[in-house]
């Protein structure tokens, strides 16, 4: 049994993910946790909101909450979605737990210890109005790159670039708007990554099999030499882990915070603790540390484009600077972006559709499915209503679901609701299970690989083969002729739901949990051989007809929906 650590991008805290996010990290780390699960193997799969850094402020200071209270009501509120997708996560948790203050804590003074923190002075804007320091989006003003008004303090949204709040022309409070700003001196810790270089281009270069996106991603920042400048990581903030504690190596840092980024991904292992100490673990240290165990483990983190930077760079710089032996990464899947309708989709103007408003609409089967089936793998995706309702309403309803209904309706209308008994498999059905049996091994190879598409593309051609097989068979003309043959051919559609149950269960849990619910199936093992596995519902089995397993969707809902979404959500 291979032990299998896999974790996923953590949200951040300020609002409801669009669909764009969700199929970018949640829900392929999903798809695959529940496939190696299925497997067999012991999984931990670990997610957590991103509750620092300056949207979550100003967002709290939006919704009228102290922060706090805020990112404690919106954890709930993304646990509660993300169980509405059924993403199995082993522990959701918050990179603001006590575990995650005192490991951040931890590693700051190791890598200060390792030579790899240095204090620095610089001059920052200050606003006498607000009495603070302004960091990042807490101001506003002319970019000098562009000339667009409105550029942020750490990036101007109009050209995209990185900026620096002491670049902005006629800067400008967000807080309060005030314009009398003044530049005042200021220590900060950086991170001292430059001296990693070496040490992480050797890192790099020695991983097998990562895929293009990831490599040439990381492969440029590392040769431009851009993202491995020293950084600032820490903040003048009072939402965050504190940079001045008990025990810090470090003196007047009080009412500073770590950086979000530095924190964040830190999180995936204090997760493991949190994970522990709400009793649903024993052991989080033989998942995360080589001493401990970790060597054994295969750690896959998945991730939109735009975070491979920081976990392909940042992250193991904090890892491997620390001296100590954490388990880093052995693979990293990310993915391109999810377009909307012929634009983006925009959390700021509410365009396109958000995790808790699909789940209203449908459940959440055909958003996975539709989503899973179109990953943004190799280039960017778009989402369009045409498209979702072509794949819904084939692939699931006409196909899978038109399956399952037809198999179980005929058997109880001829047979009743047990498995029938006589009659032998021939011919026509050996060659069904040699099909099945080409394709199953095909689709574990992709699933093993994390090729999200091909996967969908195999499964659905295995819920095909089983289609045309009883289009072929047709048990209700043979039943005229040949009662006993019949049986046997309902017999082999029976067990067939069951086999899809099992196989389906990473992309559609909902709907292969009501198979296997309905099939009374006790067994769900993983199929080796595929002849045995269409044999594990003997005659006689009690079985249901379930309901309906998807319905499809009209004309009208999906106009109606296009324009529901839009844009402008408030
Ligand atoms: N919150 C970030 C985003 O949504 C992802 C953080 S991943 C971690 O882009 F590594 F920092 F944890
Ligand atoms: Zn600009």
């Amino acid at each position: 049994m291979a032990r299998i650590l896999i974790t996923s991008a953590i949200p951040y805290i300020n609002g409801i993910k669009h669909l764009g996010n969700l199929v970018g990290s949640q829900l392929p780390a999903d798809l695959y946790a529940r496939y190696q699960r299925g497997r067999g193997n012991e999984v931990l799969f670990l997610c957590a909101t991103d509750e620092h850094g300056t949207p979550a402020e100003l967002a709290a200071a939006k919704a009228g909450k102290p922060v706090a209270d805020y990112c404690a009501e919106m954890h709930e509120v993304q646990a509660g979605i993300a169980k509405g997708f059924h993403l199995s996560f082993d522990h959701f948790g918050r990179s603001s737990s006590p575990q995650n203050h005192v490991l951040t804590q931890h590693l700051a003074v190791k890598l200060y210890e390792n030579g790899l923190i240095e204090e620095r002075s610089e001059t920052q804007m200050y606003s006498p109005t607000d009495g603070r320091f302004l960091p990042d989006r807490y101001i506003e003003g002319t970019c000098p790159n562009c000339g667009f008004e409105n550029a942020r303090g750490d990036q101007c949204d109009n050209c995209t670039k990185q900026l620096d709040p002491v670049d902005l022309i006629n800067p400008r409070s967000t807080v309060s708007g005030a314009t009398d700003l003044e530049m005042r001196e200021t220590k900060h810790l950086y991170l001292l990554q430059s001296k990693m270089k070496d040490q992480l281009e050797e890192w790099i270069d020695t991983r097998e099999g990562w895929p293009l996106l990831t490599t040439s991603i990381a492969k440029k920042w590392l040769t431009d030499g851009d993202g491995l400048q020293d950084r600032g990581i820490t903040r003048d903030l009072n939402w965050g882990i504190p940079v001045q504690f008990d025990g810090a190596p470090w003196s007047g840092m009080d009412g500073k915070v770590f950086y979000v980024w530095f924190d964040a991904p830190i999180e995936y292992i204090a997760c493991g603790k949190e994970w522990v100490e709400a009793g649903k673990g024993a052991d989080w240290e033989r998942w995360w540390r080589t001493d401990k165990g970790a060597d054994d483990v295969s750690y896959v983190q998945f991730m939109g484009k735009d975070n491979v930077p920081f976990h392909t760079l940042s992250f193991p710089c904090t890892m491997l600077g620390s001296g100590e032996p954490w388990k880093l990464v052995d693979f990293i899947k990310s993915f391109n972006y999810l377009n909307y309708d012929g634009g983006q989709f925009s959390t700021s103007r509410g365009r396109g559709v958000f995790m808790d408003q699909a789940l209203e609409i449908l459940p959440a089967d055909y958003w996975r499915w539709w989503l899973l089936s179109h990953a943004p793998e190799s280039s960017d995706a778009e989402f369009t209503w045409e498209n979702f309702q072509t794949s819904v309403n084939k692939d699931l309803a006409d196909v899978l679901g038109n399956f399952v209904s037809r198999i179980t309706k005929f058997c109880r209308s001829k047979f009743g609701e047990a498995v029938p008994e006589g009659g032998e498999y021939g011919d026509r059905e050996q060659t069904l299970i040699e099909e099945l049996s080409t394709r199953i091994r095909a689709y574990e190879g992709h699933m093993e690989a994390m090729e999200v598409r091909k996967s969908a593309q195999e499964l659905r051609a295995i819920w095909v083969a089983g289609n045309e097989y009883l289009q072929s068979a047709a048990p209700w003309a043979t039943f005229k002729e040949d009662p006993e043959q019949a049986a046997a051919q309902v017999r082999l559609g029976l067990n067939l739901i069951r086999l899809y149950a099992v196989l389906s269960m990473p992309f559609i849990p909902g709907a292969a949990t009501q198979m296997l619910e309905a099939m009374g199936a006790q067994d769900a093992a993983w199929p080796g051989d595929v002849a045995e596995a269409l044999s594990a519902l003997p005659a006689g089995h009690v079985f249901t007809v379930p309901d309906n397993l998807f319905r499809k969707i009209t004309d009208d809902e999906r106009e109606d929906w296009q324009t529901r979404f839009a844009g402008v959500r408030d």
